[in-house]
């Protein structure tokens, strides 16, 4: 699916004849050492063409040479950095995705990873050789932006457009002073990358190819990677008594089904993290159906479950020290003359009883017995769970952060670090008694929706609060984020893979070692 290229990590040494090759400046057009090497004669050229072009080396602003003199390759790419000392981590990864949006579809590139003076940038890691002007942090930032762009999902595609030449492999040489130390900074990176596609792939895949079974049988390709994953079928559901779930999927031809994953990388018998996934392969809105215009969209309502399992693919293909386990509910959500109604009362695993107000409310019910099971069976340090639960987080917050609602200050703050550093943002919500009890139900323990449209997200996330007891929790709602997002340097597919960038930050940051 995704075209991704070979990446390669070298001496800086000429460029590849007939190939492209990417340098980079910063905003008073000055070019690091490596930079100006491999430009060579052509500088003077470049120059010109920059004064030409009024190209000044901003962020963002790119300069294309066409067969320059004095080079051996086809294409010549300046990309402008911007004021180098602002620098974050993360404008590396955005500055690698545009390098690759400027490469042709096929052939071989020679991205030259140096700036002037890049010892300055803010995060910067203390680099080994000392006239680098990218270190090797950066220079595997630049290979990790390059990976997430070059993702597209194409799958369904039978036919080419005329003027599409066939995409051959691409490879990428990223030119370095320091090879053997951006080659093990990219190890890590590489396996996120991983992560995120596969999130991705899944986001992408049509109803009908992904239903609840399909999508569980998918999880087990986590095996390979070293994860232990066990699939909960409908009878394993029903005797846990998994009510709230089975009765969201309980309108469908497919049958529901709970995928556990497990990496062990941890001291034996600790606990471990838990991240929990929505995983509703399509939701119509069931018998209190969706409006036509845009229910295709709701073929990513599993992106919280996708992302799980990227995540969990990314911390077991970088052997991350810790012990985790990714939990996902998967279910369809469909009219059907066995679909729960409007008034139906169900028996949740924890026993508390849960009237239907609306069966368009179903993610938090999938939610109730995943985390409650979670809990029971894992004792975890923490569970944090992704849900596309609510539109109405996306008319609060966007398509920029997902909404963050938790029983834990410190979980909190290092989402919220961890979201600053990646750029997939997060940003708290609160919770709090007066929410709670609007979903108090006059006939059951607790009633599914709010029954206004006042603070949805809110009491979303307090029906689901019902379920975590003290373990300390937080919930991302991700129904902006998830897909259909900003699109950005590091992504233009639908699905975004979302979150799993971020949670392998967490867990690396705060929770290894
Ligand atoms: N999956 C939707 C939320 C959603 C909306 C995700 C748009 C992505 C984009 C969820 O199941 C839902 O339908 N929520 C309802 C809740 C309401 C019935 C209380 C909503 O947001 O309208
Ligand atoms: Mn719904
Ligand atoms: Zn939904």
């Amino acid at each position: 699916m995704a075209d991704t290229p070979r990446i390669s990590f070298s001496p800086v040494t000429a460029a590849k004849p007939g190939g492209t090759l990417v340098v980079f400046c910063d905003d008073g057009l000055k070019f690091g050492r490596h930079a100006s090497d491999a430009l060579g004669a052509a500088a003077a050229l470049v120059a010109r063409a920059a004064k030409a072009e009024q190209f000044n080396g901003k962020s963002g602003s790119a300069l294309q040479l066409i067969m320059p003199d004095g080079l051996k390759v086809d294409r010549l790419f300046v990309l402008g950095a911007g004021k180098i000392a602002d620098l974050t981590s993360e404008d590396f990864v955005k500055l690698g995705g545009a390098a690759m949006g400027k490469l042709p579809k096929a052939g071989d590139a020679t991205v030259v990873a140096d700036l002037p003076a890049a010892s300055k940038a803010k995060d910067g890691v203390k680099d080994g050789s000392k006239d680098a002007g990218m270190n090797a942090e950066q220079a595997a930032d630049l290979a990790l932006g390059m990976l997430l762009r070059s993702y597209a999902f194409d799958l369904y595609k039978t036919k080419r457009k005329a003027d599409e030449k066939p995409a051959g492999k691409r490879s990428v040489t990223i030119a370095t002073g320091d090879v053997a130390a951006a080659r093990k900074a990219f190890v890590a990176r590489e396996a996120v990358a991983g992560g995120v596609l596969m999130a991705r792939d899944l986001v992408n895949e049509p109803p009908n190819v992904l239903f609840p079974e399909e999508f569980a049988r998918r999880t087990l390709a986590l095996k390979k990677a070293g994860c232990k994953v066990e699939i909960l079928d409908m009878a394993a559901l029903k005797k846990l008594g998994m009510g709230a779930l089975l009765g969201v999927g309980q309108g469908s031809r497919r049958e529901s089904r709970v995928a556990v994953m497990r990496w062990e990388g941890g001291k034996k018998g600790e606990a471990p993290l838990a991240f929990i996934g929505k995983g509703v392969c399509f939701d119509t809105g069931g018998i209190s159906i969706k409006p036509a215009g845009g229910m295709e969209d709701m073929k990513g309502d599993m992106a919280g479950a996708a992302c799980v399992v990227g995540l969990m693919q990314a911390l077991a293909s970088r052997k991350a020290k810790v012990n985790a386990v990714g939990v996902i509910g998967l279910v369809e959500n469909m009219p059907d003359g066995n679909a729960q109604r409007p008034g139906d009362i169900v028996t949740s695993m924890s026993g508390q009883t849960i009237e239907i107000i609306n069966t368009d409310a179903e993610g938090r019910l999938v939610l109730a017995d995943v985390l409650w099971y979670t809990k029971e069976k894992y004792k975890p340090q923490f569970m944090v769970n992704l849900a596309t639960l609510t539109g109405a987080i996306i008319v609060a917050l966007g398509h920029e952060y997902a909404g963050l609602f938790s029983n834990n200050d410190e979980l909190s703050e290092r989402l919220t670090a961890s979201g600053e550093a990646t750029g997939e943002l997060v940003w708290r919500m609160p919770l709090s008694a007066t929410f709670d009890k609007m979903i108090d139900s006059k006939f059951a323990d607790m009633k599914n929706t709010g029954g206004s449209r006042a603070g949805g997200s809110i009491t979303a996330a307090q029906f689901l609060q019902r379920f975590v007891d003290k373990t300390p929790w937080a919930h991302l709602d991700i129904a902006g984020t998830g897909m259909d997002s900003r699109q950005s340097e590091i992504n233009k597919s639908w699905a975004s893979g979302w979150g799993v960038r971020l949670l392998d930050r967490l867990v690396a940051e705060y929770y290894e070692g």
